[in-house]
């Protein structure tokens, strides 16, 4: 059960009710989608966002599709489905990871029979995730020090998750245990994940949370005051390079500079042993928009051409750290990420 107050996905089972994360911190709304083009179309336009968050949506996405082929449908029909919702967003590994275990629960499947397992699959995905996020934090919070101030980047949380998070949920663990004190919250340009939605969600469970514009991140470290950082990702390649929220890798080095243990916490959802490096995940571009403007206000001059690549990769050297829902996993990655990938499977440990 998560902490917070709010409810990111909602399902009601004939809709999929989605907190409106574009228009945090300032408005509450909450949005009805009633079939998968309306979930798709959602994760697109970043209503619902963060990896674990996206890959649940998906799911009940493809029971909205599956509601919406009829008594007599099949696995079949339920490909224009998996194509749509697939082609939303690339980078985060959980939305391709829980729409194979939607399309297995799929085989064989017919009518009302295809439609439960479905939906039974979806609550599942969503209810594991849960349980993931509880384990991380508990398996996180025992590698901070009492008191310690840890700086985020971007959204982890509630918000990004089924439960109470992947980093965030470390933070919310540490806060309950006396560990963490204060959380600096990059704001994470150029979506603001950090000082609208981390900070908006820290707030409300009264964690003591500082936002700072990601430039101020390396003076922070240099006086001292950062004692941890820890983020989530959205995929893992299999030697341990880490992909993340743009901005990422920059804290990382800071941290490599600093002597500043820089944690990683995601479910073995987000872990992808079939992608062997860093360099072999694709960066999603997002539109120039986001940073020609902030709102309806235009920062960048008509006419200049802006970069938008919404992710970036911190390799596993800088890594000191990954927090799965199965413990710690350390370097060498290779084997450690493949134990916790094994061991989720049920396999051997
Ligand atoms: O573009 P977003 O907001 O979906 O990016 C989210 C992140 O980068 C998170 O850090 C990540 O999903 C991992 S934690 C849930």
């Amino acid at each position: 059960m998560t902490t917070s107050a709010f409810r990111t996905i909602d399902w009601r089972g004939d809709a999929l009710v989605l907190l409106d994360q574009r228009v945090l911190p300032v408005d509450e709304t909450y949005l009805t989608c009633g079939d998968w083009r309306a979930v798709a179309d959602a994760i697109k336009q970043m209503v619902v966002r963060g990896a674990p968050a996206i890959g649940i949506t998906a799911a009940y996405g493809v029971v909205l599709a599956a509601r919406e082929a009829g008594a007599d449908a099949g696995p079949e029909a339920l490909a224009p489905a998996f194509e749509g919702l697939a082609a939303t967003r690339p980078t985060a590994v959980n939305l391709f990871w829980a729409l194979d275990r939607m399309k297995a629960r799929a085989a064989g499947g017919r009518g009302a029979a295809l439609l439960a397992a479905l939906e039974d699959e979806a609550r599942r995905i969503h209810d594991e995730d849960r349980a993931m996020c509880r384990a991380m934090g508990d398996h996180g919070a025992a590698l901070l020090p009492d008191g310690a101030c840890v700086l985020t980047h971007c959204n982890t949380g509630a918000l990004a998750t089924g439960g109470d998070g992947t980093a965030l949920a470390v933070v919310r663990s540490g806060f309950r245990q006396g560990r963490v004190r204060l959380v600096y919250a990059d704001e994470t340009r150029p979506f603001l994940q950090g000082s609208r939605l981390t900070a908006w969600e820290l707030n409300k469970d009264d964690i003591p949370v500082r936002v700072i514009t990601d430039n101020m991140a390396g003076h922070l470290m240099q006086r001292g005051q950062v004692d941890a950082v820890i983020v989530g990702t959205d995929r893992v390649a299999a030697n341990g390079d880490v992909t993340n929220k743009i901005g990422t890798y920059a804290v990382a080095v800071l941290c490599h500079h600093h002597g500043i243990p820089f944690y990683v916490a995601g479910p073995t959802s987000t872990i992808d042993l079939a992608t062997p490096t860093g360099a072999d995940v694709p960066i999603e571009q997002r539109p120039a928009r986001e940073v020609t403007h902030v709102g309806d206000r235009r920062l960048v001059p008509e006419g200049v051409a802006v970069e938008n690549p919404a992710f970036d990769v911190t390799p596993a050297a800088l890594v000191t750290a990954i927090i799965t829902e199965r413990g710690v996993a350390r370097p060498p990655f290779e084997a450690s990420l493949a134990r916790h990938v094994a061991e989720a499977n049920g396999g051997a440990a």
